[in-house]
Formats: C-alpha cells, structure tokens, sequence
C-alpha cells in the first residue's frame, strides 16, 4: 500500500541524522547509504529500448507507460485467477480486497500441476467496499463489510498440465477467508490491553513462510483501521481524533492487538498472532534457517524512518519464543531489544511483553538507525545476502530510493555484525523509482516491484517513470545489476507479491489499489480487469509464457 504520503509520518530528525553521519569506523560508508537525491537529476533521459540481442535477454523490455492495463513484454501472458468478490466457497466466502503477499504451496501426494495459494488482503476501500464516501463516518453495517475484506484467502488451485491455464477449485474445503472478524490468540506470557485473544487480521500486507509450511501474513498500516494509542501524561487516548478508515467509531477494538506478525496454517486455518517479532508497521516476515535449525527472520517497519529487524528464534521449529533485534546499519551491529539486556529499556517498560507492544520507540532508545522506509526483504539464495527495499524517504529528499544489501559476518544469519552497502539505487541511472517488493526466482535472480504513491505517479519527478512496474534484475552475467521493465500496472495500482509455482513456470502478481482515488462507483479513474465502464477490482493473475520460461531456463 502507499504510505509515502501517510499523516503518521514523522518528521525526520535532524539529531538522528547527525548522529547517524557521525558514527566514525562505520561498517559501512555513511555516504552511500544517504545518496543524495537531487530532483534535478529527477528526469531521466527516455529509456531506450534495449533489443533483446542487444541484451541477451529472452524478452524485450517495455517503455514505462501510464495505459489503464497489465501490460507485459512480449513474451509474457497473463490470465486473471481471482478479482475482488468472486464466490471461492458456496458457504458465503468471498475473495477480499487488495490482494498483495501470494505464496504457492504444494500439497502432499499431489503434482505440480496442484496446490493452495495463499493471499493476502492489505486494505479495504470506502467507496467500492464500505459503499460510502472517503469523508462519511462508517456505520456498523459498512464497517462490517470492510472487516470481512482485509485479511487473508487460501485457494485450492489447479491447472491441467503446465501450459494450461490455472483455476480456482470452487468449493473446496480447502478454501477459507481468514479476515478482520476472525478470533485469533495472542502468543503472550501476559494479556494485551486485558485480552489474549484478538479480533481479526488487518492490514496484511506481505509475509513469509515458515520451514514447516505455515504462511507469516504481515500487519503494516494497522493504526488505518481501530487508530494507535498513545501514553499522555498516564492516560491511555487514541493519537488521532479518527483513523483513516474510521472502524473504531462503531468497533472500539485495542490498537495493540494490531501490528503484530501472524502465523497461519494453510491446511486448517490455524492462526496465531507472535508477539516475540515485535509490533510496529510490519512490511514482511522473510524467514531463513539458521546452521543450528533455528529460524532467523528479517523484517522491514515501512515508515519513514523507522527500523529493519531480525528475530532469532529461541528453538528450531518454532517462532513463538526468541531475541528481537533492530539494526543499527551505521555500525553494523545487531542491537538486542531483550529487556535484561538494555538498561534503557528496563528504566522505560514494565516486561518484555511492554517492549515488544512498543517496539518502535524501544528500537530508537537502543540505537537502531532510522532507514529510508525499509519494505520488502529477501535473501538471496544463492549468496545469503540479504536484500532491502528502502522505497523512498521524501522528508529527506530521497524520492526515489534504494535496495539495501546487508551480508551477515561469515554469512551466519545468527551474526551480531554486518556489513551493509547500496545494492542500487531508485532513479534515472536504474531506471526504476520506489522499490517495494522483491521476490527471488529459482535462478538466483531478482524482480522488484515499484510502489510510488498513487498520488505522486506520473507527476512531477515520477513522470518518466509512467504507472508503477515490475522488474528484472539479473545478479549474475553482463547484465547483472541491470533492471528491465517486464510489466507496468493499470492506473493507481501497485503490483505486488509477486511469487512462483512450484515448478517454476508460473508467477503469480498482485494488482491491488486499481483505480483507488475515483470518487465514486460512476466516476471510476480506472476500469481493470474487465475495461469498459466497469469498476476497477484488484485482482490476482497469473504470468506465463516463453519468455518466463527461457528466463529460467538460462540462468
Ligand atoms: Fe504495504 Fe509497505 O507496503
Ligand atoms: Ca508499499
Ligand atoms: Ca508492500
Ligand atoms: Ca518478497
């Protein structure tokens, strides 16, 4: 989701900044990490059209393009699998809004041509949801209907053979809504604002999975729903007059049971809220395993200046248990967020469980540096890098941000040191502006997703960057380093969650936030999928082709 323009968005202070430059002996060169980004080299030059012999690439790549479709180089096809609405189960369930974190998952027993596809729902829309306007109050009834829109689904999905088209099994008992009525327990040594069990999901942004097959879903912009509390002078009050979305005037729900990553089994819907990875803006959860078995997850807080963590589990097989850390990126250390540990925090929160409600301020108090809205991360699987996306960090000039490369000391995830360096950065020479998620194919190789605020595109200094996109970056030969743009998005959309078959041949992407500033059902600023004078819905679809296939097949 677009949060570059968020009212929560702190301003950027001067003091961490120095603070930040200051640091002598640094693992890393300051300077690299705070390129600055002056709006006059905001213009790229037209991209030119790189032939395909001229790159050695399978497929050409498009120009940026501000078109109301899916546009894909030649090479690529895509087919819609689910939109906003579509029936998934006779017993009333319904694909949700704004679908963004996909993740394939194999069944046992079966073939590549079988599996479950899990989805996130990051937000709901007032207009093509709630039925009312941006400025109205909801009442119970829309707020209602919202709820059961964010959150996630989990899809039986099935093809013929692997040229074939894949499909929903409609009616399967797999199939399932997990959303923002659904109970789901709090993992807590103590109860959260009274409870240990809480309302639904929201919010759900991107996510992960665990070695044992559970799905990780994300809580990002939380405080968009029920609000945050805020501590003033002892009283505990909502820190803006109405949240976003308004859902706390008909459903006065704790904000601290939002925030928190969840841990879902895709086989029986099972889910738990883990409270040890700390509550703050959670982008994604993406999880490596450790030589000793013990699961390390690396997490972005998508907010302007705000922190990257990692979270070392306490035992193998299971992430309810273990250390959180933030990173201090100037030093290149790991700084524990463990209350026995740091004084500071001791002096500040009552427990552990305090902490972790607050790990946000907590993180600062121990040294974590403020990043350029730290979103997706992955790890290369190849080289055990750790990749970044900082996407943009406007109250400090930087429009169109980086990817982060972070290597662990002896490339041990358990690692206290890192060092850390810009992988590439957003603007005219990549070609690309606003990381946001990134996926890794089988071959090693990278695709980032663009996410520049729906407000913002195609303005002034994103214009030459047209609608959002998705990119290709090979890691290894000639053009390594290099993005190539494979796909743009309609109007107002973000392509997101971008994630792979089982064998490969298929990529499944996310087009959410179509059409999201139309004023109303009639006066709609984008029509996908269907064209027309139809309403635009958010939709997953899946990608196939020659191209992606000679893709894989020459790296
Ligand atoms: Fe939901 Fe940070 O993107
Ligand atoms: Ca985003
Ligand atoms: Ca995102
Ligand atoms: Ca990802």
């Amino acid at each position: 989701m677009n949060q570059a323009d968020s009212p929560t968005t702190p301003e950027f202070s001067r003091r961490n900044f120095l603070r930040f430059l200051g640091r002598g002996g640094a693992a890393v060169a300051a300077a690299s990490l705070l390129r600055p980004l002056g709006l006059a080299e905001a213009s790229p030059a037209s991209r030119p059209t790189p032939r395909r012999s001229a790159t050695g690439l399978p497929f050409t790549p498009i120009q940026p393009t501000s078109k109301d479709e899916l546009v894909l180089a030649d090479g690529f096809q895509y087919k819609l699998l689910a939109s906003w609405g579509d029936s998934i189960h006779s017993r009333g369930d319904s694909f949700g809004y704004n679908n963004d974190y996909t993740r394939f998952l194999p069944l046992q027993g079966q073939d590549n041509n079988n599996g479950l596809l899990w989805v996130n729902h990051e937000s709901t829309h007032p207009i093509f949801v709630g039925g009312r306007t941006f400025s109205q109050r909801p009442t119970r009834e829309q707020v209602i209907k919202e709820q059961y829109s964010v959150g996630g689904s989990i899809l039986r999905i099935q093809r013929k053979n692997q040229e074939a088209p894949w499909e929903i099994v409609h009616n399967h008992r797999l199939n399932r809504r997990l959303h923002a009525r659904t109970p789901i327990p709090l993992v807590t040594s103590r109860p959260i604002a009274g409870k240990r069990v809480a309302l639904g999901t929201l919010a759900n942004c991107s996510g992960g999975q665990t070695p044992w097959g559970n799905i990780l879903t994300c809580e990002e912009n939380y405080d968009e729903f029920y609000n945050e509390i805020v501590i003033n002078k002892g009283k505990r009050t909502y820190r803006d007059p109405v949240s976003y979305f308004g859902w706390e005037t008909q459903f006065p729900m704790p904000p601290e049971h939002y925030g928190w990553v969840v841990e879902i089994n895709p086989l029986t819907g099972q889910a738990k809220k883990l409270t040890a990875l700390g509550r703050f803006a959670h982008e994604g959860a993406t999880v490596v395993q450790a030589k000793d078995g013990r699961c390390v997850v690396y997490m972005g807080d998508d907010t302007n200046n705000q922190c990257i963590y990692k979270f070392i589990a306490a035992r193998p097989g299971t992430l309810e248990e273990g250390e959180l850390f933030v990173a201090d990126v100037a030093r290149g250390r790991w700084v524990s967020l463990d209350i026995q540990k740091q004084a500071v925090l001791k002096k500040r929160y009552k427990d552990q469980t305090d902490v972790l409600i607050h790990a946000r301020p907590a993180a600062h108090l121990v040294g974590g540096t403020p990043m350029d809205r730290p979103e997706d991360i992955e790890v290369d699987p190849k080289t055990k890098h750790i990749y970044v996306s900082l996407t943009n960090n406007k109250s400090k000039g930087n429009y169109f941000g980086s990817i982060l490369k972070l290597e662990e000391e002896n490339n041990d995830f358990l690692a206290m040191q890192f060092k850390a360096s810009t992988f590439l950065p957003g603007g005219p020479k990549s070609g690309f502006a606003c990381p946001d998620n990134l996926s890794f194919d089988r071959a090693g190789n990278l695709w980032v997703m663009t996410d520049i605020s729906s407000s913002a595109l195609n303005q002034y200094p994103y214009r030459p960057y047209g609608n959002n996109g998705l990119f290709y970056i090979p890691l290894r030969g000639p053009q390594a380093g290099k993005a190539f743009q494979v796909a743009s998005a309609p109007v107002e959309a973000e392509l997101t969650g971008l994630s792979f078959s089982n064998d490969g041949s298929t990529l499944f992407l996310s087009v959410q936030g179509v059409g999201s500033r139309s004023r109303s059902l009639k006066d709609t600023s984008s029509h996908w999928p269907l064209g027309g004078t139809h309403a635009p819905k958010p939709s997953v679809v899946t990608i196939q082709g020659p191209a992606l296939k000679a893709l894989l097949r020459q790296s």
